[in-house]
């Protein structure tokens, strides 16, 4: 029998969260269990930063990016020591269960917890969307869509001074903000770290290009995507640096580059991270109040669903490369 429950955010914060909180608190309180906020992640569980919330602590959130609950990445949870500590502030303050949303950090830290009789149910939340099982994860959508915004409007200029344009975007280990908003937004070139590639090839695919009329490119480039051994790299250059300089060398086309950094990260969340927020916190709660423990909710195929937590962590997420090759496509022709 649930009780009370505590509700955190944790990790890189992402849009959609506050709309995910605000529905784990009112069907808290709709199911007659009490909500508790526990801020700042496990930074905030281990130093006892709980407090209740109530229907009205939610309101005017839904259309707010970021997170009212704060985030942040915590060293001392990652100790025996720190969880042990975490754990007796949650028995302090009667939490019976937690729910977490966050991405593949905050879900480890959770395993944890549940490894230490801690019930829990993780809501997947990161612009990176790199969590398996579940098809989209709170926060792409917003953040490939301001990505795809970006690409627009830097397409105005590209087109006008006919430069190369590459764009570095989010995703440490994943292609998805880079594969979409390259699709979306008609790049020239895609570079992911799920597929190796060859900048003499992007080079020669420009200028083949060039020779077909076109006056101005477009190349997408993940912050992950793991550089072209060949080409060589400083230490300290971000993957947009070496594709930029190397093509600008190799082509004489004239090559500006923009990050776009924690930009992608904020902003009011779209209808779909709000309606996915929304149901896949919903059902968090019901999974919750059936007594049901140590699961992860995601959306797969239109439908909302349930894996064990365990499981879905050891899977790898599956980047759908029909996407990758129709956008090589589309920019060969
Ligand atoms: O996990 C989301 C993410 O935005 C990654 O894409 C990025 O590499 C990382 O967080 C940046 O983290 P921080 O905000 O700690 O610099």
């Amino acid at each position: 029998m649930i009780r009370r429950i505590g509700v955190l955010t944790s990790g890189g914060d992402a849009p959609g969260m506050n709309a995910a909180i605000r529905t784990v608190v009112r069907t808290a309180i709709h199911f007659g269990i009490e909500p508790y906020a526990i801020y700042r992640g496990y930074h905030g569980m281990i130093r006892g930063e709980i407090e209740p919330m109530s229907s009205r602590s939610v309101s005017g959130i839904i259309q707010r990016g970021g997170t009212v609950l704060k985030s942040a990445r915590s060293q001392s949870f990652m100790t025996p020591e720190g969880r042990a500590k975490a754990v007796e502030q949650l028995k302090e303050h009667a939490i019976d269960a937690v729910v977490v949303i966050g991405g593949d950090g905050s879900f480890r830290g959770a395993l944890e917890l549940d490894k230490l009789g801690i019930k829990i149910i993780g809501i997947p939340g990161t612009i990176d969307n790199d969590i398996a099982c579940t098809d989209y994860c709170i926060g792409f959508d917003t953040a490939v869509n301001t990505a795809l915004d970006a690409v627009n409007k830097i397409r105005d200029t590209a087109s006008s001074h006919e430069r190369v344009y590459v764009i570095e975007v989010m995703g440490r280990h994943s292609g998805y903000i880079a594969l979409y908003s390259g699709l979306a937004g008609g790049a020239d070139a895609i570079l992911i770290p799920e597929v190796p590639y060859r900048l003499d090839e992007v080079c020669t695919k420009l200028e083949e290009a060039n020779a077909k009329g076109k006056t101005h490119s477009i190349i997408m480039v993940a912050e992950g995507a793991a550089g072209d051994p060949e080409a060589g790299r400083l230490p300290s250059d971000s993957p947009s640096v070496q594709v930029a300089n190397y093509v600008q060398e190799k082509t004489g086309y004239e090559t500006r580059m923009t990050i776009l950094g924690h930009i992608q990260r904020g902003g009011a969340p779209t209808v779909n991270d709000r309606l996915l927020a929304s149901r896949l916190a919903y059902h968090a709660m019901e999974l919750l109040h059936q007594g049901k423990t140590g699961k992860m909710v995601g959306e797969a195929d239109h439908k909302i669903k349930s894996w064990n937590l365990d499981y879905a962590l050891a899977q790898e997420k599956q980047l759908d490369l029909e996407y990758y090759h129709l956008a090589n496509i589309l920019a060969s022709i």
